[in-house]
C-alpha cells in the first residue's frame, strides 16, 4: 500500500482508552484516566485479530505496537499477543505504564512479546504523583525489573513538562545506565485538552540537551530511517539516550505508521481527527488509500484528541 511513495509497515493499536493513571498532560482531571472511560473492551480479541489479519494481508506488516490508554488493562492482552504472533508478525511491542508488568511480564514473554516501552516520567515519588495523579511509582519500578528479568527488550519514555520534571532528566539517565535500558525524552505534543496552550508546558529538545550537557559530554548519532528518536552517545559511558522531538525535529517524512483504535477505526496519521471505520468492511484497499492521504508531509499539526484515544 503506497501513495506518494508512502506505505504502512507498522501498526499501532490503541487497545483501550481506559487508563489507571491520569497524567496531567493527557487528561484534564483525576477521574478521566480510567473510571470514566470504558472497561469492557469494545472489540473482542477475535474481532481485533480479524481486523489485524485483514490489515496484514493488505500491508505485510513488519511490526505491531499495542498501546492505549493502558493496554495491560485489556482482559485478553496475553491472548492477543499470542494471536498476533500466530499471524506471522514477529515484532510485537507494547507501550505501558508498567503498573501490571510484574504480574504479566512472564506470560507476555511466553506469548511472544518482543519489546516494551515503559512510560516513566519521574523517579521521584512526589514528581511522579504530580504528573500521574497516582501513587504508583514503586509498583511500576517492580514491573520494569520483572520485564528486564524476563529478558524482554525495554526502553523508557519520559515526557518532559516545564517546571515539573526537568529535574528528573539526569536521574532518569543514571537509572538507564544502571539498568542498561535506553531512556528517551519526549517533547510534549499539542494534543487533547492542552492543544491550544501546550507551549507554556513545552520543553524543547535543545533545552533537554543543555541540561544533559551540564553533566555529560555527548555526541549526536545518525538517525535510523523512519525512527522517531534522535540518539546521543555519552562519551564517558557505553550508553546512548534518545529524544523524540516532534516539534523541533519532526519525523513525518518517512513515517510508516498506521493506527487502529479500540472502536475498529484506522488513522493514517497521529494528526488525523477522523477515524476510518474498517469493522465489517470487506475491501480495505480504498480505506487504506484514504488513510494514507491523512499523512502529514512535514510536521505534526496537533490533534484535539488526547493520546488516550489514538495511542502513543
Ligand atoms: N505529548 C507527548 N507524549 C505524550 N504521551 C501522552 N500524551 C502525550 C503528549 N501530549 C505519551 C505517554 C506515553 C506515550 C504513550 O505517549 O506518556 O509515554
Amino acid at each position: 500500500m503506497s501513495t506518494d511513495n508512502r506505505s504502512f509497515k507498522k501498526l499501532r493499536i490503541s487497545l483501550t482508552d481506559t487508563c489507571n493513571m491520569a497524567c496531567t498532560y493527557c487528561v484534564p482531571d483525576g477521574d478521566a484516566g480510567g473510571i470514566r472511560a470504558q472497561l469492557k473492551p469494545r472489540l473482542e480479541v477475535s474481532e481485533m485479530i480479524d481486523l489485524l489479519a485483514k490489515l496484514h494481508k493488505e500491508l505485510g506488516l513488519k511490526k505491531v505496537r499495542i498501546t492505549g490508554g493502558e493496554p495491560l488493562l485489556f482482559p485478553g492482552i496475553v491472548k492477543l499477543v499470542a494471536e498476533i504472533k500466530h499471524l506471522g508478525i514477529d515484532d510485537i511491542a507494547i507501550t505501558t505504564n508498567a503498573f501490571y508488568l510484574s504480574n504479566l511480564a512472564p506470560r507476555l514473554k511466553e506469548a511472544g512479546l518482543k519489546s516494551i516501552n515503559v512510560s516513566l516520567d519521574a523517579l521521584d515519588t512526589e514528581v511522579f504523583k504530580a504528573i500521574t495523579r497516582k501513587d504508583m511509582l514503586q509498583q511500576c519500578l517492580l514491573g520494569i525489573d520483572e520485564a528486564i528479568k524476563q529478558g524482554i527488550k525495554l526502553k523508557i519514555n519520559s515526557v518532559i513538562i516545564k517546571g515539573v520534571n526537568e529535574n528528573q532528566i539526569l536521574p532518569l539517565i543514571a537509572f538507564g545506565i544502571q539498568k542498561q535500558v535506553k531512556v528517551r525524552f519526549l517533547e510534549l505534543m499539542k494534543m487533547g485538552y492542552l492543544h491550544n496552550n501546550y507551549l507554556q508546558h513545552f520543553v524543547s529538545q535543545n533545552e533537554i540537551i543543555e541540561i544533559i550537557k551540564g553533566a555529560y559530554v555527548i555526541e549526536k548519532q545518525l538517525r535510523v530511517p523512519s525512527a522517531t528518536a534522535n540518539y546521543w552517545k555519552l562519551e564517558e559511558e557505553d550508553y546512548a539516550f534518545g529524544i523524540i522531538a516532534n516539534e523541533s525535529e519532526p519525523f513525518c517524512k518517512d513515517c510508516d505508521r498506521l493506527r487502529l483504535d479500540s472502536y475498529g477505526k484506522i488513522y493514517g496519521c497521529i494528526s488525523a481527527t477522523k477515524g476510518i471505520d474498517i469493522k465489517g468492511k470487506h475491501d480495505l484497499k480504498p480505506l487504506l488509500t484514504e488513510a494514507i492521504q491523512q499523512k502529514q508531509r512535514f510536521k505534526f499539526i496537533g490533534n484535539q484528541m488526547s493520546m488516550q484515544f489514538i495511542g502513543g
